[in-house]
């Protein structure tokens, strides 16, 4: 890689401010191979120094994002905050979003920049899981779980007319449940509670397959995933 554009993105710089770095020294190169270029690294093995201190090249990053209310499922938005706006320090990384959710909805939000992995989980031939709390404005019937279990006729975000997969149902209270779907359609929840003519009070997401959002994560918080949660939705069949 191009030792300016390596330092850019490492320090999260422009190119040109990295070209100043390396040009007044304070970029330093161990390089670990017998091939030497001043201009070119290799970003595996060779160890760069930024005014003394050892710089690590991340290639991969997965944030599991608690989404507050009010924040946009965009990367950039004139006027409204996105989720990208609440990962400040991970923006450089060209963040993209693993789905969406609406603007009034919380929970359970992972970006990456790894585009594969975000295209594999979004993927609806993937029929991952998705599991939300969800309030109504009145009260579920136990026939409801067989309605969504069924599935139910609604209009997609293109107003097309589709039945949806089995979903599940599991009622918590009077008014609580949690409703897992395997596809992320345009208001998805949102479309089949008003088909049984229920109206979604509160949503929040707390798993994506096997994925749960880490209760210590207060709304607005993120944390990055570990190597094994990594795995554990990347092994997703
Ligand atoms: N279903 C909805 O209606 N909204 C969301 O944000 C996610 C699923």
């Amino acid at each position: 890689m191009r030792l300016d554009k390596y330092v850019s993105k490492v320090l999260g710089i422009t190119r040109n401010e990295a070209r100043q770095n390396i040009k007044s020294g304070a970029i330093k190169i161990e390089f670990k191979n017998n091939i030497r270029n001043d201009d070119s690294i290799n970003e595996i093995t060779d160890v760069v120094y930024y005014n003394g201190q050892k710089l690590e090249y991340i290639k991969y990053i997965y944030i599991m994002l608690n989404k507050p209310q009010g924040y946009l499922s965009a990367t950039f938005d004139k006027s409204s905050p996105t989720v990208v706006d609440l990962v400040k320090e991970y923006q450089k990384y060209n963040l993209a979003m693993v789905g969406r959710l609406d603007k009034d909805t919380e929970g359970l939000f992972l970006l990456t920049n790894d585009g594969k992995f975000a295209h594999n989980l979004t993927s609806p031939k993937k029929d991952l899981f998705k599991k939300y709390y969800v309030e109504i404005n009145e009260v579920w019937n136990k026939e409801d779980i067989m309605l969504f279990e069924k599935g139910l006729e609604i209009y997609d975000g293109n107003k097309k007319l589709f039945k949806t997969k089995p979903a599940k149902l599991e009622i918590l209270a009077d008014s609580k449940a949690y409703i897992s779907i395997s596809e992320g359609k345009y208001h998805q929840i949102k479309k089949m509670c008003l088909k049984i003519g229920k109206e979604v009070k509160y949503l929040k997401r707390i798993a994506i397959g096997n994925l749960y959002l880490d209760e210590n994560l207060a709304l607005g918080e993120y944390r990055l995933l570990t190597i094994e949660e990594i795995e554990k939705v990347k092994n997703v069949k």
